[in-house]
């Protein structure tokens, strides 16, 4: 039976720590990687006992002695408090935060050097017909020359994403395959590197995913409503 993994990337949510706390004990499960904000980590990790903890982002430098950089985390605080997973290169980190592809290649680097695992987020910003080319292009800069034992792909295509209106599932199994031909170029047996899928999962249509081939899915706005969440977990 495959490994199936369900990543709850919480965003900027919820408000509270006791919000925090009840949704985390609702989402523990072992195939779930629950990553609330920072300053939930470390009670969310207290909380979750089946599951495992990552974190939605980090800092490029590992520290030591000279760390100054102001209201950054690094990936060894991170493991620390025993986070297991970091997301890296999250679209809205990319669009909103101006994270560049140069950044991105410095975190997926630093989180592999604390032996965690980067998530790493990829996706076209529009459904065209040059989408391939992008997503290649985001592989490539975030990939490329490093040492991949460890990582995981989280296929969002952005137009789906916290919009409600998930890929149609024929489109993303191509797009997963595209992405597990390019992984078996660059590593051997680079096809076995999992592939997610995220954007606007639900209880609906979380199975239809798995049914494709993805290895999980990583789930924004239901991951942080209990019964949607429950749901999909169900499902898959
Ligand atoms: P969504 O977010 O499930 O709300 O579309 C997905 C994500 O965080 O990438």
């Amino acid at each position: 039976m495959r490994n199936i993994l369900v990543v709850a990337n919480w965003k900027m949510n919820p408000r509270t720590l006791k919000e925090a706390k009840e949704i985390a004990r609702a989402s523990d499960d072992k195939r779930v990687v629950v990553c609330p904000p920072f300053i939930f980590l470390e009670e969310v990790k207290r909380t979750v006992k089946k599951g495992k903890v990552g974190a939605q982002n980090c800092f490029w430098e590992r520290g030591g002695k000279k760390s100054s950089f102001t209201g950054e985390v690094s990936p060894g605080m991170l493991k620390d408090i025993g986070c297991k997973y970091v997301i890296v290169g999250h679209s809205e980190r990319r669009t909103v935060l101006k994270e560049e592809a140069k950044v991105i290649k410095m975190k997926v680097k630093a989180v592999l050097a604390e032996k965690m695992t980067p998530i790493l987020c990829v996706g076209e910003k529009k459904e065209k017909e040059s989408a391939p080319e992008e997503i290649k292009k985001q592989l490539k800069e975030a990939l490329q020359g490093v040492p991949l034992k460890n990582v995981i792909i989280a296929y969002e295509p952005v137009f789906a994403i916290g919009t409600g209106k998930a890929c149609p599932v024929d489109l993303a199994e191509k797009r997963k395959l595209f992405i597990k031909s390019f992984l078996a170029k660059i590593r051997k047996k680079g096809e076995d590197i999992p592939v997610l899928y995220g954007g606007s999962v639900d209880g609906k249509n979380a199975s239809s995913y798995v049914k494709a081939g993805f290895d999980g899915l990583l789930v924004g706005g239901a991951s942080t409503k209990p019964g949607e969440f429950e749901r999909i977990l169900k499902k898959v």
